[in-house]
């Protein structure tokens, strides 16, 4: 370790470690007022000794010298009594070492050196040696003047023929060097000591941020789950809802004030399914439909939907990194994160301002810690949110992930956004990680798995299409364990003209297709259902009826479901389902003929 003769060793720690660093300088206070009292003991035996032994017409002239010295260290020790830096403790050292190596050098001018003095100067060195933790430098200024003042002193006044200086030199040279090596020892374990309590230190903020992002993903996890049961069992509810009252809509006469209520109560169904969706996607329980892409096509894709949506004085600005990586997602589900981004950080600059969206792969290195969660190394493509606007202080933001957490006035903000951005990007295998102070903007980073495998192209969903409702005459079996839900959907579907067969659940559904003499055409299940779930059925079904095709349905799926037993291309509608959409992804799969 270097050894840095300029400086004191001194820990630099934060602002909240000023007990640590008085702990510290309260040792090196002691040990100051030890080496000194040492010396001005010693001070005051020898001149107990002058009194008795130098000549009588010195004595007035070292008296003088020494009471000086005396009284300079009283006024010097008296006035710094309530000392309290480091940097006043090194100055005081400093200036009481000199004035006390000047008036050894001044009393050795007046009177012949005697053994007395080599023994008191020798010692007095190594106290000097010893005084506080000034820098190394520092603290041999005074051990340095005393030394070579006092050898030449001695030598000017030499009456003694006798007297040989040499030996005294030497040894005054010995203790320095001695002096030395040991206030430099005291200066390296000192540091060494201040290292080891700053790792320690470290290690335990350390701990403590882990242990507080624990408790928070907790928090989190328990959250999800009580959203999550909540969601579930209104998803059925909704999805009857929305049926009956699309078929209770076609029954009614247009423009009369029935079908005008009926309008209303329907509206007021989607929102609450909007609702809905929003805490399945929180709770980490909608079904994602996974599809290898570039996230830069997606983030291309959404920039004129963002520009229409976020309004005129904020400027989008887009930087998409070259040679992205790949990630498994959701493409709706990242361009819902997106919006709800590029929201916020439209609220949070209402003075207008960028929203500047950013890629960009990045490989961790080692286990990094998020918002809520802790990132495995590996590589990743980061897609980064930023504003320049109000910023949020640590409270607000150790809560923005909560579901109805606002700050916005009731009614402007459901305080749904980030919590679903949250949940969607948990359930994808990805961290957030939000950086933000008041005044300084704000800045998200989404984590996503980097993948190996190519993208694929998105197609885009033809807007003239979306509105005809379209029918047929297939014969679909529908396997649902909710007798409400199974009704209404074969009702509506049964509308469209198509024959529909029910089955409260898998193994009914089978019964029902062996006692079935003509055609099947589509199977429509919901995923779990008490006997024989979704995907079992299909597997029975298919290997019974080659050519079957089959549309899964589910509000609801633990992960297992959402990603293991539901491949990536499984035809899949998310409940509560709207009837117009059924229709469509209907026919959309009758219509695809079976490739080979
Ligand atoms: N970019 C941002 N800058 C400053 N504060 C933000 C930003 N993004 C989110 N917040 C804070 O986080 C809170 C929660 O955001 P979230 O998107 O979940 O809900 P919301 O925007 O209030 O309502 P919603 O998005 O459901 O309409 C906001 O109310 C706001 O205080
Ligand atoms: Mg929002």
């Amino acid at each position: 370790m270097p050894l840095n003769l300029f400086s004191r060793v001194e820990p630099t720690l934060g602002p909240d470690e000023e007990a640590y660093r008085l702990h510290f300088f309260a040792t090196d206070r002691a040990q100051a007022r030890a080496s000194a009292t040492l010396v001005l003991t010693l001070m005051a035996i020898v001149f107990a000794l002058e009194l008795r032994l130098a000549p009588m017409d010195r004595i007035g002239a070292i008296t003088v010298v020494r009471s000086v010295f005396f009284t300079f260290s009283l006024v010097l020790f008296v006035s710094l009594r309530g000392l309290n830096t480091p940097a006043v403790l090194d100055r005081a050292s400093l200036v009481w070492s000199i004035g006390f190596a000047l008036q050894f050098v001044l009393v050795a001018l007046f009177r012949p050196p005697t053994g007395v003095d080599t023994t008191a100067l020798l010692v007095m060195i190594l106290a000097m040696y010893g005084l506080a933790s000034s820098p190394l430098a520092s603290r041999t200024v005074a051990p340095a003047i005393v030394s070579v003042g006092s050898l030449l002193a001695f030598t000017y006044t030499r009456r003694d023929p006798d007297f040989s200086l040499w030996p005294s030199a030497v040894m005054v040279a010995i203790v320095n060097a001695l002096g030395f090596v040991f206030s430099a020892r005291l200066h390296t374990q000192r540091r060494r000591q201040f290292q080891s309590e700053m790792q320690l230190r470290a290690s335990l903020k350390e701990r403590d941020a882990l242990i507080e992002r624990l408790r928070q993903s907790h928090k989190m996890e328990s959250m999800g789950r009580i959203v999550g049961g909540v969601a579930h069992d209104f998803n059925n509810i909704l999805g009857t809802m929305l049926t009956t009252g699309s078929l209770l809509i076609d029954e009614l006469p247009a423009g009369s004030a029935a079908h005008a209520d009926a309008e209303t109560m329907l509206g007021a169904v989607r929102r609450g399914a909007e609702l809905t969706k929003q805490l399945l996607a929180f709770s980490r329980q909608q079904v994602l439909e996974l599809k290898v892409v570039s996230l830069n096509e997606l983030v291309a894709d959404t920039q004129r939907m963002l520009m229409r949506t976020i309004g005129e004085n904020i400027s989008i600005s887009v930087s998409l990194g070259d040679h992205l990586s790949a990630v498994r997602v959701d493409p709706g589900q990242v361009q819902q994160i997106l919006l709800n981004l590029a929201v916020n950080a439209r609220d949070a600059m209402p003075g207008g301002g960028v929203v500047s969206i950013r890629t960009r792969n990045v490989t961790l290195e080692v286990p990094t810690i998020m918002s809520h969660s802790m990132a495995e190394p590996g590589p990743y493509v980061v897609l980064t949110v930023a504003d320049d606007g109000t910023g949020m202080d640590e409270r607000t933001m150790s809560k923005i992930f909560e579901p109805f957490f606002t700050t916005k006035p009731k009614g402007r903000g459901t305080g749904l956004g980030l919590a679903t951005v949250f949940g969607i990007v948990e359930q994808s295998g990805g961290h957030v990680r939000v950086e933000s102070a008041p005044g300084a903007g704000t800045t998200f980073e989404i984590f996503l798995p980097a993948v190996a495998e190519r993208p694929v192209r998105r197609d885009t969903p033809h807007d003239a299409a979306e509105l005809h409702v379209p029918g047929g005459s297939e014969t679909i079996l529908l396997a649902e364990d909710d007798p409400e839900l199974r009704l209404m959907t074969a009702r509506a579907l049964g509308s469209l003209g198509y024959t529909v067969l029910q089955a409260t659940d898998g193994i009914d559904a089978l019964r029902v297709a062996q006692d079935h003499q003509g055609s099947l055409d589509l199977l429509t299940t919901d995923m779990i259902m008490p006997a024989m779930g979704g995907t079992a059925l299909a597997r029975e079904l298919s290997a019974r009826r080659p050519g079957l095709k089959v549309l899964f349905m589910s509000g609801y799926t633990d992960d297992a479901v959402g990603r293991g037993e539901l491949k990536p291309d499984d035809p899949f509608l998310q409940k509560p389902v709207e009837p117009t959409v059924l229709a469509r992804k209907v026919r959309q799969l009758l219509d695809t003929r079976k490739a080979g």
